[in-house]
């Protein structure tokens, strides 16, 4: 029987809080298909207090899928599967990883179908996550937009981590996360649908990416910018967004075909580590 999760929305549409499991225990076939769904529908699951180990946060993380190790982003040292989001108190002055809207790796074949959060070390205040609700930016999307993207692909690449798009040097994240750049490889275009239809769920959502779409088919990059300027524009607005402040012991799991996320930094200063994990996704389905 699939039990009855204790889902409370934190907004209308985005994003749940679930309480009343405790993801140290074992995670039964039954309870990993009802987590699925929570996040399927829901598509951001705050729980609160779970402190998961690392061996415990990757079997939480394999519920939702095989798990993934990402390319580009050094693993932590403790473990192949897992990524330290560190940024040290003396690193000021310095983007932070994550700090701009994005989804993961949507350059990649079969991006990554979501990930999972653990707060280990956490700042007095701030370092807030927040994302954006991608089905309901597709749902509401001006008439003119949705017959611009509907039945389009969209080109991304791997640009941070190329040689043509890489940002300048002077824009490197933390020395605490070791990103590889300059591989050409990364440069590599490759075509997804804008617009993309959940496997579980069957919603459909805008699948388009400030960090990493490039262009839209069929037109330049030049025609593309101000289309693209005013999709962000869309689907990042207030009211398809949730915003998360961590406390201690906090696990977060996310939906990566159908939101962006958003890594705020504004707490130089102060130490923040949270251990990430990815579950694997498949070839984005077109809408
Ligand atoms: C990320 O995975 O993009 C970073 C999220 C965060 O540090 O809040």
């Amino acid at each position: 029987m699939t039990p009855d999760l204790a889902l409370e929305p934190v907004t209308p549409r985005l994003g749940a809080r679930l309480t009343g499991i405790d993801l140290k225990q074992p995670i039964s076939v039954s309870l990993a298909a009802a987590l699925r769904a929570a996040l399927a529908e829901r598509l951001v699951l705050f729980l609160p207090g779970q402190f998961l180990d690392i061996p415990a946060l990757k079997r939480a993380t394999a519920a939702f899928g095989p798990l993934l190790r990402v390319p580009y982003i050094a693993p932590s040292p403790e473990d192949p599967d897992v990524v330290a989001v560190l940024k040290e108190a003396d690193e000021t002055r310095i983007s932070t990883f994550g700090g701009d809207w994005h989804s993961d790796f949507s350059f990649l074949a079969e991006p990554p179908g979501g990930s999972l959060l653990q707060a280990v070390d956490l700042p007095p205040v701030g370092g807030d996550t927040l994302w954006a609700d991608q089905a309901t930016a597709w749902a509401t999307l001006p008439d003119d937009l949705r017959a611009l993207v509907a039945g389009r692909r969209a080109i991304q690449t791997g640009a941070p981590y190329g040689v043509t798009h890489a940002p300048a040097a002077d824009t490197a994240t933390s020395r605490s996360i070791r990103i590889a750049r300059g591989d050409p490889e990364a440069d590599r275009e490759r075509a997804h649908p804008a617009v993309r239809r959940h496997p579980d769920s069957g919603r459909a959502a805008l699948f388009l990416n400030p960090i990493y779409t490039i262009r839209l088919d069929g037109m330049s990059e030049a025609e593309s910018a101000p289309v693209l300027a005013r999709l962000y524009a869309h689907m990042t607005r207030p009211e398809f967004c949730c915003r998360h402040r961590w406390r201690p012991g906090d696990l977060v799991i996310w939906d990566n075909r159908m939101t962006l996320h958003f890594a705020v930094n504004d707490y130089d200063g102060h130490r923040r580590l949270l251990w990430r994990t990815t579950f694997a996704g498949e070839a984005p389905i077109p809408a």
